[in-house]
């Protein structure tokens, strides 16, 4: 094992390269209030969630829930089955991830690559069918001998899997750090960093961020593209949403978080994907409104790599009317007059 905070220069396990993911400026406003992303792009899977896959597979051995020769399931739009794909593969695990259509075809690549079973719930279109994905997961595990549903949006371990980035945060910032803002969908990436940093960072402000049309801050729901996030109506919000952590809840538009991460990429040569787009996109509106000399940390689930095909192809975006030169402009000036540097 080795230590949540630092490496050793050597590893044995891929797992082993979990965390330590880098903090980078991505804006500075006029009275010093910085805006810091936490990139967690730089874990293997190329996002946060395998911080969480591990953790539910820890828990799940340590209750004798899976043994050597298991059979792990779960309901998944990508990044956990990546991440669970990891861990199964280094650990000799079978593992089946149920999807639907609405995952980025690059993340089902990288799970078959690794020795995933696929398994895709029968419906039309690229729609989110969250509630689908789960009802099928849990019928393939039931009364099954040493098979596990990991049934991510109820499993504590999620939550828990996110301690060690509070941790980094308060370490890398000597716990200088008063927002922190980030993404919802099982609500564990946000709620897990922010129960943990609290501990040194009692006065901490947390902002969670949904898509528009998602449910877990309220109606109206209607579909959304970006990927990964959110609580689309149907699905039921997650027991890790810990509303009581979260001061506040906002939403971003798919227009508005694609154009923040096409844009982004332009201005400095960083892809993040298109839930981060959204983060970054209300984090920008709110940095100017902040005290000054304050660090915000926004939360950055993945990298834009797996969205090539989607949110960084034009065709794409323009065949869902998602493309729009105008709000992308806007947010390039944004970043321009914010970045001091
Ligand atoms: C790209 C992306 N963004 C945001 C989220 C939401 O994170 P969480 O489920 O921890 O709330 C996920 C979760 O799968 C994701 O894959």
């Amino acid at each position: 094992m080795t230590d949540a905070l630092t490496r050793p220069p050597v590893v044995t396990r891929i797992t082993d390269l979990i965390g330590r993911t880098p903090l980078f400026e991505l804006a500075r406003a006029d009275n010093g209030a910085r805006l810091l992303l936490k990139l967690e792009m730089f874990n293997p899977t190329g996002s946060a969630k395998i911080r969480m896959a591990r953790q539910m597979i820890d828990d799940a051995e340590q209750r004798g829930d899976l043994r050597d020769g298991g059979h792990i399931i779960e309901s998944t739009s990508g990044n956990t089955g990546l991440g669970l794909a990891v861990v199964a593969a280094e650990r000799g695990y079978r593992f089946t991830a149920v999807v639907d259509n609405h995952a980025a075809a690059d993340k089902l690549r990288g799970m078959k690559a690794m020795g995933t079973e696929l398994v895709h719930v029968d419906t039309d279109g690229d729609e989110l069918h969250t509630a689908a994905r789960e009802e099928l997961a849990e019928d393939m595990a039931r009364g099954k001998d040493n098979t596990f549903f990991t049934e991510q949006h109820n499993n504590p371990g999620n939550a828990v899997g996110y301690y060690d980035v509070g941790r980094e945060i308060a370490q890398a910032l000597d716990n200088q750090v008063d927002v922190l803002i980030g993404a919802v969908g099982t609500g564990g990436g946000l709620c897990g960093t922010a129960r943990e940093l609290k501990k040194t960072v009692p006065g901490l402000t947390v902002i969670g961020v949904e898509p528009k049309g998602s449910i877990a801050f309220g109606p109206p729901a209607h579909d959304y593209y970006q990927s990964g996030t959110g609580t689309p109506e149907g699905a039921t919000i997650g027991l890790l949403v810990d509303y009581d952590l979260i001061d506040e809840g906002t939403k971003a538009g798919d227009i508005e978080a694609f154009a923040t991460a096409r844009a982004v990429a332009r201005h400095c040569g960083l892809l993040i994907g298109g839930s981060a787009g959204g983060v970054v996109h209300e984090a920008l509106a709110r940095l100017p409104h902040l005290a000054p000399d304050s660090v915000m940390v926004a939360f950055i689930n993945d990298g834009g790599e797996k969205y090539m095909d989607t949110v960084f192809n034009d065709d794409w975006m323009s065949a869902r009317a998602l493309l729009d030169p105008a709000v992308e402009a806007e947010v390039e000036e944004t970043l321009t007059k914010l970045r001091r540097d």
